[in-house]
């Protein structure tokens, strides 16, 4: 199995980031060999830049507020994702969709994570407390994370990684989420290090 070449990774966050603090500390601790390389995030006010610039990452607000156009924009995130030297792009939180430029330059090179078992409750719409939600709501035994990869529609890219977690008796939305929100912190770094590691082969550059 050949290695393949060192992940640099550029993340795109709305809010708060805790996965990318689980990816930080994975690589801060040595047990992901990863180069974060910037934090992008359409949301000034994002905790994750903040979790960014005290790591020590740029973090830079790229949003519609300061470009005329979604194209503009796609065009922004390509560049700055480019210009960091970043060959994986992890999605984190990340409310928007990408647009087409960078889906076409990172083709099978960009992750989401989604906090249930798709196919499974997902799509547009789809996100937060809504997923937990539907998850009681249809009664189902189990919940979970998927990792998997972005094209141009809402969590329907190849699945690369998933973690089940019971769903249990007096469950509400909060409790659920935060049971699956402790799998996320595991599985992302995981899943990057098989990455890493050759174990899970995604497109080449
Ligand atoms: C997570 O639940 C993730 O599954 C979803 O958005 C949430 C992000 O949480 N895509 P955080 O910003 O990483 O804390």
């Amino acid at each position: 199995m050949s290695r393949p070449p060192p992940l640099h990774l550029g993340f795109l966050a709305s809010h708060g980031g805790s996965n990318l603090q689980a990816i930080l500390d994975a690589i801060a601790a040595g047990t992901l060999p990863a180069r974060a390389c910037v934090v992008i995030s359409n949301n000034s006010g994002a905790l994750a830049l903040e979790r960014a610039r005290a790591a020590g990452v740029t973090a830079l607000h790229l949003s519609r507020q300061s470009y005329p156009d979604d194209e503009a924009l796609d065009r922004a995130i390509l560049g700055a994702l480019r210009s960091a030297g970043v060959n994986l792009v992890v999605l984190a939180g990340y409310m928007k969709k990408l647009g087409p430029r960078v889906l076409g330059a990172y083709r099978g090179r960009v992750l989401n994570i989604h906090p249930a078992l798709l196919p499974r409750h997902g799509g547009q719409g789809m996100f937060g407390m809504r997923v937990h939600e539907a998850v009681l709501a249809a009664g189902d035994r189990e919940s979970g994370v998927t990792i998997h990869l972005v094209d141009e529609e809402y969590d329907r890219g190849p699945i690369l990684a998933q973690a089940r977690v019971p769903v249990l008796p007096g469950d509400t939305p909060e409790t659920l989420a935060e049971r699956v929100l402790a799998e996320e912190h595991r599985l992302y770094p995981d899943t990057l290090r098989r990455i890493a590691a050759g174990e899970i082969t995604l497109e080449k550059l």
